[in-house]
């Protein structure tokens, strides 16, 4: 994790948790006919969990790009070739509006295409397909799951809590598929500072735990790298290109009305309506991740 956003607290990922939950999944996949993987399309590689491949190795996998809604078009469009290229099948999604949905389906019909075959040639044609969602908190495994189950089972109830495993939990969907929830709590990958800040910026780590104001300047500075249009055109204001998160974040501020007694600029509130307002994609669709780097 990256330290300058940690203050007093830590989160909750401890290694007897990781190893329970990489084992229930090992144990539960015999369970299920595919597994899909949710990414968030914002941060697609930084949203993965770092050992997912090893656990799950030989099911068939559809990687699900979450909140497309909200990501750059262009980039999520490269990125699904990307994927493509390393021989995966990656479908765009939007859980909270149901865009993406058919495609997956499709997806994951055909991906076990020879499987469906074989189980019509044993008169088998109306046995429910099982996938296994899996992905790390906050990148909208229970909004996808409610949106697949809408009309069948019934909504679903996830709570995502760090470092507490859940049962298992199944919901069937209108379709004839099943939906078998993440065993346990996945990890992501958080020895990477670079992915931390990302996954930060998502709002995939809670911000009681980060420091607000530099969690701000440091994604205000990605921002004008990867778009530098973006924040000029949000707050109507001129920016030069050597100025500082931090520097730009005060500008916002005063900007945006946000001042302290004595007319100092309260960049607290500043940045707490930033990181909102990125997150809402009242910038844009902004994609932090892109192929080739930053
Ligand atoms: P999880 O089960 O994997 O932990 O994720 P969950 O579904 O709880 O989703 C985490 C947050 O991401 C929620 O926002 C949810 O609304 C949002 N979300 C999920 N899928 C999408 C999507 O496709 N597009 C967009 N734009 N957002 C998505 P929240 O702020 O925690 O709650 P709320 O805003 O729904 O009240």
């Amino acid at each position: 994790m990256p330290e300058e956003f940690i203050s007093a607290k830590q989160i909750q990922w401890f290694p007897g948790h990781m190893a329970k939950t990489r084992r229930k999944i090992a144990e539960d996949l015999k369970l299920v006919d595919i597994v899909a993987e949710i990414l968030d399309a914002r941060i697609p590689e930084s949203s993965k969990n770092p050992v997912l491949r090893d656990i799950v190795q030989s099911k068939p996998k559809v990687t699900i790009l979450n909140k497309s809604d909200i990501a750059d078009l262009n980039a999520t469009a490269k990125w699904v070739t990307e994927y493509k290229r390393k021989n995966e099948k990656a479908i765009p999604i939007d859980a909270k509006n149901g865009r993406g949905i058919p495609e997956f389906y499709n997806a994951v019909r055909e991906a076990l295409k020879e499987r469906i075959a074989a189980w019509e040639r044993k008169g088998m044609s109306g046995r429910p397909i099982r996938i296994m969602i899996l992905g790390i908190p906050n990148v909208g495994k229970s909004s996808l799951i409610n949106r697949l189950t809408r009309g069948g089972a019934g909504k679903a109830e996830v709570q995502d809590r760090p470092g507490i495993t859940r049962q298992n939990k199944w919901f069937t969907t209108q379709k004839g598929f099943e939906l078998l929830d993440t065993p346990g709590v996945l990890w992501p990958k958080f020895d990477d500072p670079r992915v931390g800040r990302l996954l930060a910026y998502t709002g995939a780590i809670k911000d009681e735990i980060l420091d607000i104001e530099t969690l701000a300047a440091g994604l205000i500075e990605l921002i004008m790298k990867l778009y530098p249009q973006a924040i000029q055109k949000r707050y109507s204001i001129e920016l030069d290109k050597d100025l500082k998160g931090y520097e730009i974040l005060e500008l916002i501020g005063r900007k945006r009305g946000m001042f302290i007694s004595g007319g100092e600029i309260n960049t607290e509130r500043a940045a707490i309506m930033f990181v909102d307002e990125f997150r809402a994609a009242k910038l844009g669709r902004l994609t932090l991740e892109h192929i080739n780097g930053f």
